[in-house]
C-alpha cells in the first residue's frame, strides 16, 4: 500500500509523525520511535523566553547582577531555564543518534533576535522547522488584527532568515481561520499545523492558588481539527498536519479524510509506549486494503467542504440540524 506523503520537503513513508513532547529527552525512547518506524520527530520547543532568559543572564553576568536578570528567572520553570545551547545541542545529539528527518521546534509570539537561531537549528542537524504561535491574549488594547499582523510579519521574518521550510503550528481561536491561514500562507508557511490545545489552568478556591496539570488528550478532541481541516483544505494547497487527538488508525483515516497530509500523535505514544506507532500504520494499511484504496494519496481530503456529499456538516445549518435533533427527555 502506498502510504507516502509528502511534508516540508520531506518524502515521508506514511503519514504518521511524533508531535512535538520530551520524547525526544530519551535516547532509548527515541530509538524505539526510530525501530517503530515514525516518520518524521518533532523535537520540543526552544521557548522565546527561554531565549530571552539566557541573553539576561549573559547581560548579568557582565554587568554584575541586574534586577532584570533576577525578576526574569522567576518566570521560567526550572528545566526551561536550560536555554539554546542547550537545545541546540539536543538536536545535534539526535542528529548523530537517528536518521529519521527532525522538525526542530521554535515556540513564540514575537518577532526579533530570538528568531536568528533558525539557522542554527539546522547547521545543528533539523531537517526542517516548526513555528508554535501558542498566542494567548489578556491585553484589551491590542486588538485581533493587531495580533494577527504580528504573527504575520513573525512568519516573514523567520522565512527571510532561514531556506529551511516552515509549519506554522496555531490554535484554532482566530475570527476568521480560513482567512488568516491564507495570510499564514502568503507569508511563507510551507505547511499549518492544526491545532495547539489549550492547557487551561484550574483554581484551587480553599488555598486561592491555580493549579496546573496536564491530561493526556482523547479522541474527542479531533473533531474541532476535523472541522478545520475540512474547510481550510478545500481552499489552501498547502499540506496540512493534524496534532490533537489521534488515538487510533481510524483517527488518522478521518484526518486525512478531511484533509490531513501529516498526523502527528503524542498523547497515544506517552499512554501506550513508541511501539504503538507500528499499529497506528498497520491500522490505517489495513483500513486502506479492506476498504479497496490504492493510496493514502486517494483518500486524502475526499470529505473536505467542498468534496464531501453533505457540506453543510461542516457549515452553520450543522449547528441548527444538531440541537434539533436532542431526543434526550
Ligand atoms: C508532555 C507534553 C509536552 C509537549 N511539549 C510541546 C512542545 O514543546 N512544543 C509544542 O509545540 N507542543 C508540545 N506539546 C503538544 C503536542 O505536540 C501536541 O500538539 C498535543 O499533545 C496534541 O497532540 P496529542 O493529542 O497527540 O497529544 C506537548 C505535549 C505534551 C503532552
Amino acid at each position: 500500500m502506498n502510504l507516502t506523503c509528502s511534508y516540508l520537503g520531506l518524502e515521508l513513508p506514511h503519514p504518521f509523525v511524533v508531535g512535538a513532547s520530551p520524547m525526544v529527552d530519551d535516547l532509548d525512547v527515541v530509538r524505539r520511535l526510530e525501530d517503530a518506524g515514525a516518520a518524521a520527530i518533532v523535537v520540543r520547543s526552544l521557548f522565546e523566553e527561554q531565549v530571552h532568559h539566557d541573553e539576561l543572564a549573559a547581560a548579568a553576568a557582565i554587568d554584575g547582577p541586574a534586577h532584570a536578570f533576577a525578576e526574569a528567572t522567576t518566570y521560567l520553570p526550572e528545566p526551561m531555564v536550560r536555554g539554546a545551547d542547550d537545545y541546540l545541542e539536543l538536536i545535534a545529539g539526535l542528529r548523530r543518534s537517528v536518521d529519521i528527518p527532525l522538525i526542530a521546534s521554535l515556540n513564540g509570539v514575537h518577532g526579533g533576535r530570538w528568531l536568528d537561531y533558525a539557522d542554527d537549528l539546522m547547521t545543528a542537524g533539523a531537517d526542517a522547522l516548526e513555528l508554535n504561535l501558542y498566542h494567548l491574549p489578556t491585553d484589551w488594547r491590542e486588538s485581533g488584527s493587531a495580533i494577527e499582523d504580528r504573527l504575520l510579519s513573525m512568519v516573514s521574518g523567520l522565512k527571510a532568515r532561514v531556506s529551511a521550510k516552515v509549519a506554522v503550528k496555531l490554535s484554532p481561536a482566530y475570527t476568521s481561520l480560513p482567512h488568516f491561514a491564507r495570510g499564514l500562507v502568503d507569508a511563507g508557511a510551507d505547511a499549518l499545523v492544526l491545532f495547539n490545545r489549550f492547557y487551561q489552568a484550574d483554581i484551587d478556591p480553599e488555598n486561592l492558588d491555580v493549579v496546573r496539570r496536564l491530561e493526556l488528550s482523547t479522541s474527542s478532541e479531533l473533531l474541532l481539527r476535523l472541522r478545520w481541516l475540512a474547510v481550510i483544505s478545500a481552499q489552501l494547497k498547502t499540506p496540512l498536519a493534524v496534532t490533537g487527538g489521534v488515538h487510533t488508525g481510524i483517527d488518522a483515516i478521518k484526518a486525512v479524510m478531511a484533509g490531513a497530509s501529516v498526523v502527528q500523535v503524542v498523547s497515544v505514544l506517552l499512554k501506550r509506549g513508541p511501539e504503538f506507532l507500528a499499529t497506528l500504520r498497520s491500522e490505517l494499511e489495513g483500513w486502506l486494503e479492506e476498504y479497496g484504496y490504492a493510496s493514502l494519496e486517494e483518500m486524502r481530503g475526499s470529505m473536505n467542504l467542498s468534496r464531501c456529499p453533505d457540506p453543510s456538516a461542516f457549515e452553520r445549518a450543522n449547528y441548527m440540524e444538531i440541537l434539533r435533533s436532542w431526543r434526550g427527555l
